[in-house]
C-alpha cells in the first residue's frame, strides 16, 4: 500500500480530515490505482499552530522514504511550500488546478503536493489530490531538468 504523510495548519485541518477520509475510503473515480496508507502528521484541530512544525514532519517522512508523497495544506499553501523545500530531495508543489496537480508530476516530479485552503474550493482539492498520485513523472528531458534541481543541494551558496 502506497504510504501518503499529511500535514497542515489550522487553517488547513479540516481539509486535511477530508483528503484523509477520501483516501482512506478509496472512492477516487479513477478506480486504476490502489488504496493509500495515511501517515497523519497534524495538526489536530483549530487552534493555532505554527504551520512549520507540520510540514518538517511530513516533508522528512518523504525524504526518508517513509512516504512516497506528501500533501501538505496551510491558508494560502506558501508556508508550506517553503518550508517543505528547504529539505533535501523534496519538489513541494503549491497548485491551484488539476492541471498544474498534472504537469508538476510529470514535468517537475513533484513528490509533496501543496495546497492552500483558503484559497481553493475542497472539491478542486480532492480532485488534485488524485491526479497528483495517479500520475507519472514523464522523465527524459524533464530528468535533466530536475537533476539540475537536486544538484543545487550538493553545492555550498
Ligand atoms: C495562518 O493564518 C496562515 O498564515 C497560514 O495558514 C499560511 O497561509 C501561511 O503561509
Amino acid at each position: 500500500m502506497m504510504k501518503i504523510a499529511l500535514g497542515a495548519d489550522h487553517a488547513g485541518y479540516r481539509l486535511k480530515e477530508e483528503i484523509a477520509e477520501h483516501l482512506k475510503k478509496g472512492d477516487r473515480k479513477d478506480h486504476s490505482y490502489g488504496e493509500y496508507e495515511v501517515m497523519d502528521c497534524g495538526t489536530n484541530s483549530e487552534d493555532p499552530v505554527d504551520y512549520p512544525d507540520f510540514g518538517i514532519k511530513a516533508a522528512q517522512a518523504v525524504r526518508d522514504g517513509v512516504c512516497k508523497y506528501g500533501i501538505l495544506i496551510c491558508g494560502t499553501g506558501v508556508g508550506m511550500s517553503i518550508t517543505a523545500n528547504k529539505i533535501h530531495r523534496i519538489r513541494a508543489a503549491l497548485c491551484h488546478t488539476t492541471q498544474m496537480a498534472k504537469l508538476c508530476r510529470k514535468h517537475n516530479d513533484a513528490n509533496i503536493l501543496v495546497l492552500g485552503a483558503r484559497v481553493i474550493e475542497p472539491q478542486v482539492a480532492i480532485e488534485m489530490v488524485d491526479i497528483f498520485l495517479a500520475t507519472d513523472f514523464a522523465g527524459g528531458r524533464h530528468e535533466r531538468r530536475v537533476k539540475k534541481i537536486a544538484q543545487l543541494e550538493m553545492e555550498v551558496h
